[in-house]
């Protein structure tokens, strides 16, 4: 950090770390519910120990163990490029094998995924085991003969919630074909981008899907996609488009011959061909994953294949709570890490059935999750705080019209607060359900903190302790612990590796080291794990029962409802567009959720554009670049930016002015004045608030 900028963010006013806890109610405890314990997966309390840091990194055999290994392993961690680690040395194994043919002997004609349609009209699919394999199968075949894709070669699939995406993934997994899901609903553009980051030879889409009642031509993306692609220097050679009814197409956008190829056709020939599945090493490449972080580039965030799968396994287990025969739903899509570890891979290690839904939660009512539980017998629930405060929002009483019984439910991806928890608890879980608040991210392949369902009592809006085998700890920015009970937040860490733990970020080493170990590590060269904590980028608190609370980012990262976005990334979309000199990102809290996106644009003085017409633009060129889901809440067009005397954008000021935040010390700005026209323009005359705001925000800009 430059000096100026450390006087800047000392001299601000905002929270100070001791502060940010005096406001924190302890809340109540609630116990599993008995029923529950009964039945759970993991009720010996000595798991503790079990996977405690002296049992470390063996204690990880437990989870590998409920794999099937074409060849078992020989060392169980290998540090020698620490942090760069390897799990589960020597060993081979197939996922799709894991997924589903090691299933088909006792469980043949077992749903593995049901498929709910936006549409309430359009009956579930059931993909029994057998199914699933051998469309999986015949998929694999595909690719392996048409697109004559190997082991190690990378595709990206652009695709929505339909049970083709999984089936897509499972063929990549059999031929051992790394694949890079892009959320369906980010734009062409943002899914041309990470085709040319992993340099795929092959993308995968769809013509059309249901979204709010109404068909989107998706295929209508391709062209940007491509196009993008092709400006970052890569050119896919080859487009496989799934269709969402075989008889017909959702999309009018022409397929180019020889380029573009309708999957159901490839199909035709493919009929009872069996693919032999590729043993690969338990280190080789499995998926990429895209995420955001404080530079504009999005970063492939590259999980390994035994570590991984054994990883979500073991967390589905215990945390999940999965018995091969519940059935599971979790509202998330697949096309984030969440959909991947706790839709796909873990449930169908375990054998379990797990439910996909196309749509909208609240489509066509909000009684529509529990219609659909009520239906398939859903058991265990997983969904996000966003959802859980959109649903209660809408339809509070909802969820007692209906006859469903949960036994578990998840929260995960922001902090949730209280209340919504409460109502989770008792309105959708009708008190009979264990909660699990889950704290993880992209880059951690599986959960981090969470409580465990059937020994540790809840805490509203805690997530919990580290899991069995994972090992946090706070440190200040000096890289002091602070203790449990200590009234303080800092930075979350993980002391130790774990098999989930993402191998690199593709293409840029360098770049894992610097953003998630440089931080507490002491000695670049050690080969020892305990000299590279795991920085996570997440504030958090650890209360005096040890039960973790995180508080948010502490980067240039806003969640939106759950899904992260780069305010670098939203930043350099508008400025794509000519008329703006200079654009800043902030977050404003959302009582639905969360966090939103309000944008800041200085135009360049030779602009004669009307500014509602250059804040059009700007939401536009967001939604062209990244997607809806970055779709700006409101677009400021101000004459000046508040800045430093180095020139830098004070963001932190236009956060305060966003959220009615105290905006702290502005004397120390080049341009003091400009604050208060900008607070006049978006506040209008109210008086000057001293509000003090979620701490995430008030540190917003703060951290470089
Ligand atoms: C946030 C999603 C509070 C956090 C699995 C993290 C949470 C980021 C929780 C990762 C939770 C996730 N409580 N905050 N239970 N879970 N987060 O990569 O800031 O999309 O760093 O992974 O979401 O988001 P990602």
């Amino acid at each position: 950090m430059a000096e100026s900028q450390r006087a800047e963010s000392e001299s601000s006013g905002n929270l100070t770390e001791a502060e940010i806890a005096v406001h924190w109610k302890e809340e109540e405890y609630f116990v599993p519910p008995p029923k529950f314990i009964g039945q759970a997966n993991l009720t010996d309390p000595a798991i503790m120990e079990r996977f405690g840091l002296d049992r470390f990194p063996e204690c990880f055999r437990e989870y590998a163990d409920l794999l099937t290994w074409d060849q078992y392993w020989h060392t169980t961690l290998d540090t020698s490029h620490a942090p760069f680690y390897k799990w589960f040395v020597g060993g081979k194994l197939n996922v799709s094998v894991n997924c589903l043919d090691r299933h088909l002997p006792l469980h043949r004609n077992k749903a593995a995924i049901i498929f709910q349609a936006e549409p309430e009209e359009e009956p579930p699919q059931v993909l029994t085991f057998q199914e699933l394999w051998v469309r999986v199968n015949e998929f694999a075949a595909v690719l392996r003969d048409h697109c004559k894709l190997k082991a190690g070669d990378r595709v990206t699939i652009h695709m929505p919630m339909v049970p083709e995406l999984p089936v897509t993934m499972l063929a990549c997994a059999r031929l051992g074909v790394i694949h890079s899901v892009v959320f369906g609903g980010f734009s062409g553009e943002a899914a041309g981008r990470r085709a040319a980051d992993s340099t795929s030879k092959v993308l995968i889409t769809m013509d059309g899907y249901w979204r709010n009642g109404k068909t989107t031509d998706h295929l209508a993306n391709l062209k940007a996609s491509l196009d993008a692609s092709k400006a970052d220097g890569h050119e896919v050679p080859m487009v496989l488009v799934w269709q969402r009814y075989r008889e017909k197409m959702l999309s009018t956008t022409p397929l180019q011959k020889g380029r573009d190829f309708l999957v159901a056709e490839l199909l035709k020939e493919k009929a009872g061909v069996r693919v032999p599945p590729v043993s690969m090493p338990a280190e080789a490449p499995f998926f990429l994953m895209y995420t955001s972080g404080t530079t504009g580039k999005p970063k492939g965030c590259q999980h390994s294949t035994g570590g991984y799968l054994a990883y979500v396994a073991g967390t589905s287990k215990f945390i999940q709570d999965i018995h091969p025969t519940d059935v599971y739903w979790c509202m998330a899509d697949i096309g984030w890490i969440t959909g991947h570890s706790y839709i796909v891979y873990g449930p169908l290690a375990l054998g379990t059935t797990t439910v996909m839904y196309e749509g909208v939660p609240t489509f066509p009512d909000p009684g529509r999750p529990w219609r659909i539980a009520q239906r398939l017998g859903v058991n265990i629930f997983h969904t996000s705080p966003t959802a859980i405060r959109q649903l209660r929002k809408v339809g509070p009483d909802e969820p007692r019209k209906y006859d469903y019984h949960f036994k578990h439910m998840t929260t995960v991806g922001e902090p949730i607060e209280p209340e919504a928890w409460r109502w989770y608890y008792h309105s959708v879980g009708k008190d009979e359900a264990v909660i699990v608040d889950t704290w993880w991210q992209t880059e951690t392949g599986g959960f981090l903190c969470s409580t465990k369902p059937g020994i540790d009592r809840m805490k509203p809006g805690s997530a919990g302790p580290g899991i069995p085998g994972i090992h946090p700890i706070i440190f200040d920015e000096n890289g002091h612990v602070l203790p449990p009970g200590s009234q303080k937040a800092g930075n979350i860490c993980i002391q130790n590796p774990w098999p989930g733990l993402m191998q690199t970020i593709w293409g840029d080493p360098d770049r894992m080291v610097r953003q998630y170990f440089a931080k507490y590590n002491k000695n670049p060269k050690s080969t020892d794990w305990r000299d590279w904590p795991y920085f996570a980028g997440d504030g958090a608190l650890i209360a005096a029962d040890g039960y973790y609370r995180i508080l948010g980012r502490i980067d240039d990262v806003i969640n939106v409802a759950g899904h992260r976005l780069g305010t670098k990334e939203i930043e350099s979309a508008c400025l794509t567009v000519p008329h703006v000199a200079e654009a800043a990102v902030v977050p404003v809290a959302d009582e639905v959720k969360g966090r939103v996106v309000e944008v800041y644009i200085a135009l360049k003085p030779t602009s004669k554009t009307p500014p509602n017409e250059v804040a059009q633009k700007v939401t536009l060129a967001v939604e062209t670049s990244i997607g809806k889901i970055a779709r700006p809440k409101t677009v400021h067009i101000v004459p000046d930016m508040p800045k430093t005397r180095s020139g830098k954008i004070m963001r932190r000021v236009l956060a305060g002015i966003s959220n009615r935040m105290d905006t702290g010390d502005i004397t120390t700005l080049a341009n003091p004045d400009v604050v208060e026209t900008i607070r006049k323009q978006v506040q209008g005359d109210a008086p000057v608030a001293t509000k003090k705001g979620p701490d995430d925000i008030a540190r917003f800009g703060k951290v470089d």
